[in-house]
């Protein structure tokens, strides 16, 4: 213990915050506001709090540092707290959704920018801190932009009362960013630069597009596993579960036939909706002789710190959520990266030693790429940020002070979104309705939150709330790429001809009655990790309804009242099929399909709802249910006069 002790102190003396130190320290006591930018891995995130802490300038409160990413907070909370010896949840804890480990103790508290801003609506001034670290900045996550203003506003009231109440200090963290946008946004504060720890990288860009660039990156993966020292790490930047898994099982299986002619492997999947758990396995080292390899989404681009990478392979692809005021749809879709953020995936390469980085496009398509990108509040819909914002008591949206505004157009839709789920009233000014104020209570969607309440109207809580927590988690289920048709027919039997949702449903249940049996989840193909965070979550969001005073009633097995309940929210989400046999969406009459792997997968149900649409080659439906059209348009007879 002591030994590793030792090693820690050892590897933070290292690090190039430690030599700023003394500076970071001085310049932030002097501040109210500073803006610190230093390379991905100088120590930023994990030593900055820890020093302001030991200065005691957090004057007996609590230091909040935000992170965009649930995964980041608590990797990096279990960090510091092994550094400062104590117990996580101690001196140290972090709170994310659904999962808070803190405790009246807890000084240096991570958490994600989404539960920061969730707590500002029960107390805008932030009264419980003297320091909010807003890190990862650059990442310009709809959250953190709104910290941005709702703490500078914060920080401005608790001047002006002038009592004797602990000021408030904010610090921006990032790392490459447009500086002089935040420093102008926060009257011109000082920036402090720390020094960066960056090797020499060479850069080798594909001499043609690459129109498989999953395929690509296995090739390339391979041509440098057969050379490379195995102590080198290779990091591939692909974009999501899907894809992710199927390239290390390829990788997997093709290390397997290799065996005697290039070193053993280990090849990790990484992505935002894994439980915590198992991402943490990309960070334990491997045995000797063995080569790490790790297959990630953009997690891996500057949030997470991760050792032995000498070779970062780029497809300079990123799925993003992507809103179409115009429409009004939200879609997932797999677009090109920006320059920063291929600059960012490179730098990955040379943290501890010279490395190299193969960027899966030609030189000519990078130099196509756009600068910078597009902060997510200009590209996503902004319905449940500004149910937060009204529930802050924000009811000028489009006066607030955003460091880069939505668009109009965008807050006009989302407005109209919230009007027509019965949140928001206009009077004189925008406000909550009763409805919305409720809403507002639960850490999810709007959507979500809406079929909450109807279904306490409906008799069907229980069921509900099973549901939305299903879809608060990643999915129950798995599809090993090699026994799909087996995993597929094991589940046949909790298939429900009325669609996805009361699949899940069903699957939940067994769930529950097996009493999370290993042997149970192995032969359905249940995730029982992913079963058992449901479960938790399901047991949080019942707590809220309780503190609300609602009634839990049952439907015991009526099917039509629990697909009402969800039209209640999801009346947005509805197609119907055309004489063709496609589906249209109502709202936009946008052609879709079912997803392959939802339970109407080849029915062709008249009307559907669905959860959320994806775009790969075509338009797809996620999370599909058969719903009556009359239910539709007895949930809010105004959306569809319109339509
Ligand atoms: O925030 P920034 O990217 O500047 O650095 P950091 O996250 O504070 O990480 C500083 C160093 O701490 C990294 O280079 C890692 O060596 C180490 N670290 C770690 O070993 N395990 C973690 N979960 C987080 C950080
Ligand atoms: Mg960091």
């Amino acid at each position: 213990m002591n030994e590793k002790l030792h090693s820690l102190k050892k590897e933070q003396q290292e690090l190039p915050a430690y030599r700023a130190r003394k500076q970071i320290i001085q310049h932030i006591q002097r501040l109210r506001t500073a803006i610190i930018i230093g390379e991905t891995g100088s120590g930023k995130t994990t030593q900055v709090p820890q020093y302001l802490y030991d200065a005691r300038l957090h004057q007996n409160a609590v230091i909040a540092i935000t992170q965009p990413r649930r995964v980041a907070a608590i990797s990096i909370a279990q960090r510091v707290s092994e550094e400062k010896q104590c117990n996580l949840g101690e001196l140290v804890g972090y709170n994310v959704r659904f999962d808070n480990m803190t405790s009246a103790c807890t000084k240096l508290k991570y958490m994600t920018d989404g539960m920061l801003l969730r707590e500002a609506i029960l107390d805008p001034l932030l009264k419980k801190y003297s320091i909010v670290i807003l890190d990862e900045a650059h990442e310009r996550t709809i959250h953190t932009d709104v910290l941005f203003g709702v703490v500078k506003a914060a920080q401005k009231k608790r001047n002006s009362l002038n009592r004797k109440d602990v000021s408030l200090k904010i610090i921006i963290m990032s790392a490459t960013m447009d500086v002089d946008n935040f420093s102008s946004y926060f009257g011109s504060c000082p920036v402090l630069y720390l020094e960066g720890r960056q090797f020499p990288i060479k850069l080798y860009y594909s001499p043609e597009h690459q129109s498989d660039y999953s395929f690509a990156a296995l090739v390339t993966v391979f041509q440098i596993h057969r050379q490379a020292s195995p102590d080198e790490g290779i990091l591939v930047f692909l974009t999501g579960q899907e894809e992710i898994e199927a390239t290390v099982k390829q990788i997997w299986d093709i290390s397997k036939e290799l065996a005697g002619e290039a070193p053993p492997l280990c090849v990790f999947p990484l992505y935002a909706s894994q439980p915590p758990i198992v991402q943490l396995r990309v960070f334990s080292p491997v045995p000797k002789g063995t080569r790490k390899v790790i297959v990630a989404t953009n997690v891996a681009e500057t949030s997470l710190t991760i050792k032995g990478i000498k070779y970062v392979v780029d497809s300079g692809m990123v799925k993003a959520k992507l809103f179409n005021p115009s429409s009004g749809l939200d879609l997932l879709k797999v677009v090109r990266t920006s320059r920063a953020q291929a600059v960012q995936r490179t730098g990955r390469a040379g943290r501890e030693s010279p490395g190299s980085c193969y960027r899966l496009y030609t030189e000519q398509e990078f130099d196509q790429f756009r600068p910078n990108t597009l902060p997510e509040i200009q590209r996503c819909n902004l319905s449940g940020v500004l149910l937060q914002m009204l529930a802050m008591g924000i009811s000028d949206i489009v006066n607030f002070d955003f460091i880069d505004k939505p668009t109009t157009q965008s807050i006009i839709n989302a407005l109209d979104q919230l009007n027509f789920l019965g949140a928001v009233e206009k009077t004189d000014k925008i406000q909550l309705t009763a409805v919305g104020k409720k809403m507002a209570a639960f850490p999810l969607d709007p959507r979500l939150a809406k079929v909450i309440l109807v279904a306490k109207d409906m008799n069907c809580l229980e069921e509900i709330l099973s549901i939305v927590s299903i879809l608060s988690v990643d999915s129950l289920v798995y599809n090993p790429q090699t026994r799909r048709e087996e995993a597929v027919a094991a589940r046949k039997k909790f298939e429900s001809a009325e669609g996805d949702f009361m699949t899940y449903l069903n699957i939940l249940r067994s769930f529950k009655a097996s009493a999370g049996n290993k042997k149970w989840c192995r032969e359905n193909f249940v995730n029982s990790k992913n079963a058992n965070m449901a479960l938790e979550v399901r047991r949080q969001l019942r707590g809220i309804c309780q503190n609300q005073g609602m009634q839990f009633t049952s439907s015991a097995r009526d099917s039509n009242a629990i697909r009402k309940c969800l039209v209640g929210g999801f009346f947005m989400n509805a197609a119907e099929l055309d004489k063709d046999g496609n589906y249209l969406t109502l709202s936009t009459r946008k052609l879709c399909s079912i997803h392959p792997s939802s339970s109407l997968f080849n029915c062709k149900p008249a009307y559907v709802i669905y959860n959320e649409l994806v775009q790969t080659t075509k338009c797809y439906m996620r999370d599909v249910c058969v719903v009556d059209p009359d239910w539709l348009y007895d949930a809010v007879p105004t959306y569809f006069k319109k339509k």
